[in-house]
Formats: C-alpha cells, sequence, structure tokens
C-alpha cells in the first residue's frame, strides 16, 4: 500500500498564530524525502489551515503526486484548474465541524457531480471522491465517470479506538465489500481519515483492495512528539551559546 501523508495540521499550528512557522511546504518536502508516495492537503473554504500560497508551491517543489481535498463548489474548481494537482479529492465540507465527517453523498447528487468532475477529466487531473463504504455510493461513483473512491475509515477507526473491537471488525467488513465492488466497477481504491499507529494494522489487511492510505492527524500528532526532544535542546543550545 502507498502512503500519502496530509500535512494539513503543519498550517494548524502555524495559522494558531498567524505566522510563518511551521510550513507545510517545508513539512512537504521532509515527508516526500521520508519517503510518502503523495503529498495531500485540503484547501478549506474557511482557509482554517492550508493557504491557497501553500497549494501552490507544493505543487510547484514536491516532486510526488499531490493529492488536492476539496468541497465540489465553484471557487474551489477555478483554484484546481489553475494550480492542477495530480489528484482532486472530492469531500464534503460543513464549516462547523472539526474535520470531514462524513462522506460525500454521490448517490444524491449525480447530475451536479457528472458535470463537475468532466472539466478535471479533460485536464487529466486523476478524481477521487471521498465516500462511506455503501454500495449505493460506489456504484454512483462509478456512474458518474469518477476514477477512484477513497473509503472513510473515520467509523472503523473511532471503534477502535473506543476498543468497541468486535464493531470495528465488521466495519471492516463494509470497507472490504465497498472496496471490492468498486475494484470491479474498474476504480481505484483508497482509504483513510482517522487512521492511527495502532488501528491501520486492520486497514492493512485490505491490501489487495486499497491501494493507497491518506494519513495525517496521527503523523503530524507523533512527529510534534518525536521532535520535541531536539527542539528543546536547540534553544537551550542558543541560550546557553549567547
Ligand atoms: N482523507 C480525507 C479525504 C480527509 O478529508 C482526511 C482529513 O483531512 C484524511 C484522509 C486524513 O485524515 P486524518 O487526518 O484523520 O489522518
Amino acid at each position: 500500500m502507498r502512503l500519502g501523508v496530509n500535512i494539513d495540521h503543519v498550517a494548524t499550528v502555524r495559522q494558531a498564530r498567524r505566522t510563518f512557522e511551521p510550513s507545510p511546504v517545508f513539512a512537504a518536502l521532509i515527508a516526500q524525502q521520508a519517503g510518502a508516495d503523495q503529498i495531500t492537503l485540503h484547501l478549506r473554504e474557511d482557509r482554517r489551515h492550508i493557504q491557497d500560497r501553500d497549494l501552490e508551491l507544493i505543487k510547484e517543489l514536491v516532486i510526488v503526486p499531490v493529492n488536492l481535498e476539496m468541497a465540489p463548489t465553484v471557487e474551489m474548481k477555478e483554484i484546481a484548474l489553475r494550480v492542477k494537482p495530480d489528484r482532486i479529492t472530492l469531500v464534503p465540507e460543513r464549516r462547523e465541524e472539526i474535520t470531514t465527517e462524513g462522506g460525500l453523498d454521490v448517490a444524491g447528487m449525480k447530475d451536479f457531480l457528472r458535470d463537475y468532475v468532466r472539466e478535471f477529466k479533460e485536464n487529466s487531473i486523476e478524481v477521487s471522491l471521498f465516500i462511506d463504504p455503501e454500495i449505493k455510493q460506489v456504484e454512483a461513483s462509478a456512474d458518474i465517470g469518477a476514477d477512484a473512491v477513497e473509503l472513510h475509515t473515520g467509523t472503523y477507526a473511532n471503534l477502535w479506538n473506543d476498543h468497541r473491537f468486535h464493531e470495528a471488525e465488521k466495519e471492516l467488513k463494509r470497507l472490504e465489500e465497498a472496496g471490492r465492488l468498486a475494484k470491479d466497477l474498474g476504480l481505484r481504491v483508497y482509504a483513510g481519515h482517522g487512521l492511527t499507529y495502532q488501528n491501520v494494522k486492520g486497514v492493512l489487511r485490505l491490501k489487495e483492495i486499497i491501494e493507497e492510505l491518506n494519513i495525517g492527524h496521527s503523523i503530524i500528532a507523533n512527529s510534534v512528539l518525536f521532535g520535541l526532544e531536539r527542539a528543546v535542546r536547540e534553544m537551550i543550545s542558543i541560550i546557553k551559546g549567547g
């Protein structure tokens, strides 16, 4: 399975102070250097973390594919067709949510989405749809001409984190069935949301179906801790050195 690293929350820390550090552009380059197969970022309508300039610089500097998560709006379409990421992943977006809460209701907006994705396909930008692992959403995704689906692993992850392993196992089955159908219908299958160093192991069992995982929060959260000791030592060295 490939790994797409979502660097949004590096920008979340920067935006907490509206300053220049830490830079998600720098983070994208470090993730690439460490072996990430893809850089994923979400330009939200409210610009709470990633900014337009981050996206432009990342597209310019990063060599591995760039996957832009975005809501299917007119504004985002204009930006994406200008910046030309390698892939767009369409996600639902609500201003009040903490993170993307559910999958896109592709079945409920088929005509709109069929029309929306056309220009991306004409521009050779891969179109992926972030959906819940439901048969009707998979069928609708194939029907509107998407190239891929990203299956929402949030429910599985939450159940696992709550130690409800039996239910988590059932959710894995749903992911497996939805993924298998998607593959049979000619879609590429990705997955992500809420995955951690612990709960990712269940999803790895679906490696014959799922080609790629997109993981953000847990990697960035751990990078803060892994890097803290060095960061403190460097500040002490500056203070003492002075
Ligand atoms: N995939 C999609 C479509 C997402 O919206 C997100 C969150 O931005 C992720 C993957 C990564 O989720 P997490 O930050 O929980 O790993």
